[in-house]
């Protein structure tokens, strides 16, 4: 008995498939249509995912005109993020709050925004078994990764967040952003690196880090946004939104402070803010163990792009 296309994994391009897409400057390095493609064929649905790069200055006419091209879906990566959502008809309400779009959905006449970084982030703590109610946080960096980051710990209600960045100014606008939604959480700011581990130590071991900021991606993989021992030290687990390295300084640094410390990356953030793009396209549920057959793919898309 001969196979189908699709039980041999080929799947044929006709005049009904669906176009979705991602624009962002650049990217030449997006897994999103490795993921993004593999989960059509997992899951079944007659769609095709492309890669475009997008100059800001084209980001209006980029964005109407997949629309009057009849795409079904966008996703929307740096530096477009916060730009796009002068250009949708609606938005939804995580979104909003954050002020960051990440996916699109199609609407008559135009398109509906999403936040899928904070699903993503979550359901990723929740896959590896990072516990974030009731427990301290510390939140490095306060670029934009961070505002979803922090806007999903802040929803499963911990005891206490610290944030710490570079720029306290940047900090202090994340802090002051997020007071208002979540008005009952102890968040405050770590001024400088000597403040941040005497208010950490005055609490005691046990602590959460999530670093957000860009330190120690690929090619750059020797940095991190704190170098003291003593920071480490005082962690139970740090989970890191760089997922290039799989192994980043880092995790590294987590690791080397105990043998019972956990440290994860941020390939399955990636990974579940693409499943829950898919998820809104198309009106499903992508099971989980679906979702992680994608990750081995992902980890071998990067390898080969190193
Ligand atoms: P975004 O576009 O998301 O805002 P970004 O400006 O590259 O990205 O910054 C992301 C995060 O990485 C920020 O917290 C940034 O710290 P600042 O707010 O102080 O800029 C942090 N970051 C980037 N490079 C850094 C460096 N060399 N040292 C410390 N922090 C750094």
């Amino acid at each position: 008995m001969s196979m189908t296309n699709e039980q041999k994994g080929e799947r044929r391009i006709t005049a009904r498939t669906g176009i979705l897409g991602l624009l962002g400057h650049p990217v030449g390095h997006s897994l999103s249509p490795c993921l993004q493609n593999g989960l059509a064929e997992f899951m079944g649905t007659d769609q095709c995912y492309l890669a475009y790069d997008v100059e800001p200055s084209d980001l209006e006419k980029a964005v109407e005109g997949a629309h009057a091209l009849g795409m079904s879906g966008l996703n929307v990566t740096v530096p477009h993020k916060q730009a796009v959502r002068e250009f949708l008809l609606k938005e939804d309400e995580v979104a909003a709050r954050i002020g960051a779009v990440n996916t699109l959905k199609r609407r008559e006449g135009g398109w509906k925004g999403y936040n899928t970084d904070v699903s993503g982030f979550l359901r990723a703590c929740d896959s590896d078994g990072v516990e974030l109610k009731g427990k301290k946080i510390v939140l490095l960096g306060a670029g934009g990764a961070a505002y979803a980051v922090l806007y999903g710990i802040l929803s499963r209600e911990p005891k206490r967040v610290l944030i710490y960045n570079r720029s306290v100014d940047r900090a202090q606008a994340l802090q002051d952003h997020m007071r208002e939604h979540f008005p009952e959480t102890d968040l405050s700011v770590a001024f400088n690196l000597q403040e941040l581990l005497e208010k950490m130590s005055r609490a005691g071991d046990g602590w959460v880090a999530v670093q957000t900021t860009s330190l120690g991606m690929y090619p750059e993989t020797e940095s991190k946004a704190v170098e003291d021992p003593a920071f480490y030290e005082l962690l139970e687990c740090g989970v890191d939104i760089v997922f290039n390295p799989a192994e980043t300084a880092f995790m590294k640094a987590v690791r080397a402070a105990g043998p019972d410390k956990k440290a994860y990356n941020g390939l399955k953030m990636l990974l579940f803010q693409g499943v829950r793009s898919f998820e809104i396209w198309n009106d499903v549920s992508v099971p989980d163990e679906v979702a992680l057959e994608l990750l081995g793919r992902m980890r071998a898309e990067l390898d080969a792009m190193n």
